[in-house]
């Protein structure tokens, strides 16, 4: 019983961690086209965080979204194991992740807990696995 009181605590406490960062990525994210600027913090196991916007193109199929963003940095920068990933934005309270997100954050921790935050820096927190069931694989 401690033992799953003490992994919600733990998570929680990485988002908290998060909120500064990834509240202060929105001014960088750059979304003329949707006006829906997200912002996203990925937790590493060894504890360094990277921060991702989405980042929009007049070709709009080109578009990136912020998770896929901090993901690419963080893998590019040699890591591989994710603890959390937290989601904000100021448009879409509680906003998740698309299934392409999905898809990407699936190859390299299937064991993620998405956090997603309302502007009053509320969370709600669902494992990655809840979010994709049956991911695609070789
Ligand atoms: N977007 C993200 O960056 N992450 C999400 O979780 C969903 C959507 C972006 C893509 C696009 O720039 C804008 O939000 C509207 O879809």
């Amino acid at each position: 019983m401690v033992k799953i009181s003490s992994t919600a605590v733990s998570h929680k406490r990485l988002a908290r961690e998060m909120i500064k960062l990834v509240k202060k990525g929105i001014t960088n994210a750059y979304a003329p086209y949707s006006s829906i600027p997200v912002s996203a913090g990925l937790y590493c196991k060894d504890g360094e965080i990277f921060t991702g916007v989405n980042i929009e193109n007049s070709s709009y199929s080109l578009s990136m979204c912020a998770e896929r963003v901090a993901l690419f940095k963080a893998v590019a920068s040699g890591q591989r194991n994710f603890l959390l990933l937290l989601l904000y934005s100021p448009k879409i309270d509680f906003i998740l992740p698309c299934g392409a997100c999905l898809q990407t954050l699936c190859e390299f921790s299937p064991e993620l807990v998405i956090a997603t935050m309302n502007t009053n820096e509320e969370f709600k927190f669902y494992p990655l696995k809840t979010l994709i069931k049956r991911p695609f694989r070789l």
